[in-house]
């Protein structure tokens, strides 16, 4: 019988050649004009699925883009692995950035580059592929079941309610995510915990009408000037956020605790290097990994109003805009927290101005177990074919639907990411190594093998 090894090795042309045909489809979610493709990227996922051994497969139809759900059912009284990704990307511009089309993969020194290389087609294909390994080589150790979604990029709206119709089906013993990332070949790592999010959107209306800068400047509040004011009063000298009772529910981490959230490698000097920066910013009294591991944080993702076409234009805008958004950490919920920031944006506005806040999607924080036989099982496989253990972190991205796999399922899940923090995701250039797409297929039926093992154990 065939080995994995020998199978992989055969096919690493075959992987990476249909992972570049499914990158070649614009399944961007937040845009309609690609519903077309977010459609046909989801039918190939649902062949993909098939191709690699999932006796059922099917597209399904939501309200939003469609949900693909596979599943190989080997034997009941076997533990059973739901492996979650998404086949969404986001939009890809600033498309003058990129070096070759978002949409042409191209394959230089190694890595793979094209929206959605890393976030989340290369790393959910993994699985896929991983899949097909076993599959082929009839060492399928576990039962499988895949979803698939295609609306991660634009708050999984319409995942929470299929998980609440589908919970027969979805019966499993451990949710297996990749789309989150490692610290780096060297040391590998699985994170422990994804931060939520409240995401904003305010306008701040001055006058009536846009306005004569120079017949009424001076004389009426100008939009723009109050909205940056206001912005700016958000974090304190100490950076500290200071929007009323946003800290209430936070919990301090213990001494221990920090320690060795500190213990990661982490090299402050390259990454201001790498990220061209000549100081780090942050939260008063917390290093770089706790600022974007277990702090809250408010970021400005968007900010217009006035004219910014060519030239110059005298105005005094009627309006200015922002899109604000807040990562949480456990404890903290998305609703409770934009509605204390709807509370402090009013509250803080003159009376010069009126505001406007609506809230966008969100998601709430996650924290993973590290003592779970799931745990453990992933740990021993990247112990396996990284020959090193991997070191537990905190991410500081979102996956929404983490939080309600656990509310609606009961179920918990483990992150073995296998992006770097430098594939560019959301960013021009995103990419993928090939090292770590194919390390990802040679680990993934570790994991099967060894939660099989440590479960009847
Ligand atoms: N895969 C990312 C989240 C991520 C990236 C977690 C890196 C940990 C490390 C996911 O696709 C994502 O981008 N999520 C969004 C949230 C969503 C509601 C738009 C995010 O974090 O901004
Ligand atoms: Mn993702
Ligand atoms: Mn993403």
């Amino acid at each position: 019988m065939q080995t994995w090894t020998d199978y992989q090795n055969q096919h690493k042309d075959k992987f990476l050649n249909e992972l570049i045909e499914l990158l070649k489809i614009p399944s961007v979610s937040a845009v309609p004009a690609h519903n077309g493709d977010t459609a046909s990227c989801a039918e190939a996922v649902k062949n993909a699925l098939i191709a690699a051994g999932c006796t059922t497969a099917e597209v399904c139809t939501t309200a939003g883009h469609p949900i693909v759900y596979g599943e190989k059912m080997i034997d009941p009284s076997l533990p059973t692995v739901l492996t979650y990704g998404h086949y969404d990307v986001q939009p890809p511009d600033p498309l003058d950035l990129w070096t070759s089309g978002p949409f042409e993969p191209v394959i230089t020194d190694g890595k793979i580059y094209a929206r959605g290389a890393c976030d989340d087609k290369g790393q959910m294909f993994m699985h896929v592929k991983a899949l097909e390994v076993m599959n082929a080589t009839n060492t399928l150790a576990c039962n499988v079941k895949f979803i698939i979604e295609g609306e991660e990029e634009v708050g999984s709206t319409n995942l929470g309610k299929f998980l609440e119709e589908n919970k027969d089906r979805l019966k499993a013993d451990i949710v297996l995510v990749s789309d989150t990332s490692m610290i780096s070949m060297e040391h590998p790592s699985i994170e422990t915990g994804l931060r939520g999010l409240a995401y904003m959107e305010v306008e701040v209306t001055g006058p009536n009408r846009d306005l004569h800068s120079g017949v009424y400047g001076g004389a009426v509040a100008n939009p723009i000037t109050i909205l940056s004011k206001m912005i700016a009063s958000m974090h304190d000298e100490n950076n500290h956020i200071t929007v009323d009772g946003f800290y209430d529910k936070v919990v301090e981490l213990t001494s221990e605790e920090r320690t060795a959230l500190n213990s990661a490698p982490f090299d402050l000097n390259e990454y201001k290097e790498e990220l061209g920066v000549k100081e780090d910013w942050g939260e008063k009294g917390y290093t770089s990994l706790e600022r974007t591991g277990v702090r809250p944080t408010l970021e400005l993702n968007g900010i217009w109003g006035g004219y910014i076409g060519e030239g110059a234009k005298t105005v005094l805008p009627s309006k200015a805009f922002a899109k604000i958004s807040m990562r949480l950490v456990p404890h903290q919920n998305s609703h409770e927290i934009a509605e204390l920031f709807t509370a402090h944006f009013n509250k803080i506005a003159p009376n010069s101005v009126t505001v406007k806040v609506t809230e966008h999607h969100g998601g709430e924080p996650v924290v993973t177990p590290t003592d779970s036989i799931a745990y453990k099982a992933a740990e021993k496989a990247i112990e396996t074919t990284f020959n090193k253990k991997p070191i537990p972190t905190r991410g500081g991205g979102s996956i929404p639907i983490i939080a309600l796999f656990e509310k609606v399922l009961g179920l918990k899940t483990v992150l073995m990411g296998f992006g770097l923090d430098n594939d560019n995701i959301h960013s021009p250039n995103e990419k993928f190594d090939l090292v770590n797409y194919y390390k990802g297929i040679e680990t993934i039926p570790y994991f099967h093998k060894y939660f099989a093992e440590m479960s009847k154990a």
